[in-house]
């Protein structure tokens, strides 16, 4: 959460800044905020709301001039979102200013001994304990680099902080713990920011930081250090996508652009995964087959959209490789000491690699001597970074809020690891899994077929304005397609919706059905008789009670279409693989009734894209 931007160079800081937090925004924004350091001191805007408040209030009165500064979007944590709480904070004297994007969990007694020496806060927040710190430092005539090492050494929990000092003009100085923070080396220019889109527009080089480092910036250069002032060594790289991926490119919202790049995402996620003698091959993959075969039980831990591909994971994984494969949603796991032993592979799936509540189930895990896997979407994110192994879906910047794209390369890529297993463990031949592998790689031309007919779903959401409540039911993989189609609807159109496996529907849920209420209603491919057949019957009970049924069902299935008021239709997919079109006209259908219901579909009320607090 929170999205912090730095900037040191030639340009004006405000213009790079402010471009850099829009691009930050999907981060949080309940807040924003500038400091510039000028020859007067430090300039400082910051304004409650989304970032074009703090827009508006620049124009009417600009910074002034400065190419050396840092801003912050915001996703309140400790205090409420007001201009106050507002990063960034500064110290006491007006010396130091820092964002901060995290959570100290000791602020309350480094509060307590601020005040009782006599500093007195201007906010609620945990951040302004790292200013007055840093400001205290200072003043005690410490370099800023040595202050931020100090202070650093004082504070618990995850913190990217980044800092200006109004003595120090031309330098920026930021650190990391457990939350993420890159820096962009540019041509006699640098940018620091949470993620490489604040800065892809002037640079496509980029330095990873490592856990508990402190880097210190100039126009020139940057040096890393540890906490303690050792030298750290610097993991440069290049950054593989350019600026249009980040942007609309002509659609109104980043969401609907994504649910349309599934296609190329989906068949980007699946390259270059097979050697030339046809043999699945995942380069990331840095633990040996020998272990792999010792595994007696895969976890799979993930959150959000995250988790729910690996509900569908979970049947394919169990059915290629005969492993027991337990999913679990990673705030849980660790507090109900789960048993994880060497021969446990705990599969962490992650579309941003920062969500906090994941990263502290991986380090549990490996605390128990067990290998993690992580499947992610961010190159060099902390989740990768920290695990024994990275497959990387290629989906590309992932900027709306509710994951779409994200979802569907998680399951290809859990896919890709379940398929890898069986060959490595021998529990399918080898054409067998090529064959999947071929069914796979048509999936993208399928998932294109239910993008082209898509204007029935915006005509369905029309039809859906007024209403307030809609159930989604599945079985097998539809059912964690039915629980994502509900989420999206409650992220972004704040409507009550709920998944649930069909067949539980008479043990309970069956008693919200009255006249009208829709209905979605995931329908397993004719393939496997009974399991399609089963749902045919549930579709057929709450009809008989009044249910408005929204039927996806494959081309050609004639003993669904009578009993569905409106019926959407699927290319036909083996069972395994529909979750991956079955999912896009719920992802349609969400973002289109969010647009007609006005709300902003990329940035919905109370959530972030990247949770980096538990
Ligand atoms: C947040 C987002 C969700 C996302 C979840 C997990 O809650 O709003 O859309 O599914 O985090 O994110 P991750 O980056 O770990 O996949």
């Amino acid at each position: 959460m929170c999205g912090i931007v730095g900037y040191v160079g030639p340009r004006s800081a405000q213009d790079v800044i402010i471009g850099g937090l829009r691009r930050m925004e999907y981060r949080g924004y309940d807040s924003a905020g500038i400091a510039v350091v000028t020859d007067s001191g430090l300039a400082v805007a910051k304004k409650a709301g989304k970032l074009a408040n703090l827009i508006t209030e620049l124009a009417d009165s600009p910074l002034p001039p400065s190419s050396h500064g840092i801003g912050h979007t915001r996703w309140a944590t400790h205090g409420g979102p007001t201009d106050g709480n507002a990063h960034p904070h500064a110290s006491y004297s007006g010396r130091v200013a820092v964002v901060h994007n995290g959570i100290i969990e000791n602020f309350a007694s480094l509060r307590a001994e601020l005040e009782a020496e006599g500093v007195v806060f201007a906010s609620e927040t945990d951040t302004e304990v790292a200013a007055q710190l840093l400001g205290r430092e200072a003043e005690g005539g410490a370099a800023l680099a040595d202050a931020m090492r100090t202070v650093c050494g004082r504070l618990e929990g995850a913190f990217t902080l980044v800092a200006v000092d109004a003595r120090t003009p031309g330098r920026i100085v930021a650190a990391r713990r457990n939350s993420p923070l890159v820096v962009g080396v540019g041509e006699g220019e640098m940018f620091v920011a949470s993620d490489v889109a604040a800065f892809i527009e002037y640079t496509r080089e980029a330095v990873e930081l490592g856990q508990d480092q402190v880097v210190e910036v100039t126009p020139d250069g940057y040096a890393v250090t540890t906490f303690t002032g050792e030298p750290a060594p610097s993991h440069p790289y290049h950054i593989d996508w350019d600026l249009s991926a980040a942007e609309k490119g002509g659609y109104d919202w980043f969401m609907r652009k994504e649910i349309f790049e599934q296609p190329r995402a989906v068949a980007d996620t699946l390259l270059g995964r097979l050697d030339a003698e046809g043999n699945l091959v995942l380069d990331e993959i840095r633990i040996d087959d020998a272990e792999l075969r010792r595994v007696d039980k895969i976890v799979i831990v993930a959150c959000g959209t995250a988790f729910y591909a690996g509900l569908v994971a979970k049947y394919a994984i169990e059915h290629w490789t005969r492993v027991p494969c337990e999913v679990e949603i990673a705030s849980e796991f660790r507090y109900r000491d789960p048993i994880i032993t060497p021969t446990t592979l705990v599969v962490t799936i992650s579309q941003s690699g920062e969500t906090a509540d994941t990263l502290m189930a991986i380090r549990h895990a490996r605390e128990q001597n067990a290998k993690v896997i992580a499947i992610c979407n961010t190159n060099g994110a902390t989740i990768p970074r920290e695990s024994d192994a990275v497959i990387y879906t290629h989906a590309g910047p992932e900027i709306g809020v509710a994951s779409t794209k994200g979802f569907t390369t998680q399951i290809v890529a859990c896919y890709l690891l379940g398929l890898y297993l069986a060959q490595v463990r021998g529990t399918k031949f080898g054409d067998e899994i090529r064959d999947l592998l071929d069914e796979l790689e048509q999936i993208p031309a399928k998932m294109q077929q239910v993008l082209d007919g898509i204007d029935q779903v915006a005509e369905l959401a029309r039809r859906f304005v007024g209403q307030r409540s809609l159930l989604f039911l599945g079985r097998h993989v539809g059912y964690p397609v039915a629980l994502e189609g509900a989420l999206k609807l409650k992220e972004i159109s704040y409507l009550h919706a709920e998944g649930f496996p069909a067949g539980e529907l008479k043990h309970g849920p069956i008693a919200l059905v009255e006249e009208g209420l829709p209905i979605f209603v995931v329908v397993p491919p004719q393939g496997r008789d009974q399991l399609h057949d089963k749902v045919v019957s549930n579709i057929q009970e709450v009809r008989a009670r009044g249910a408005l049924t929204v039927v996806l069902a494959e081309q050609g299935d004639e003993e669904a279409r009578p009993f569905a008021d409106v019926l959407i239709e699927l290319p036909h997919v083996p069972t395994l693989f529909q979750p991956l079109v079955a999912v896009i006209p719920l992802q349609f259908f969400a973002c289109e009734l969010a647009t007609l219901l006005g709300h902003d579909v990329d940035q919905p009320r109370n959530l972030a894209k990247s949770v980096t607090v538990e």
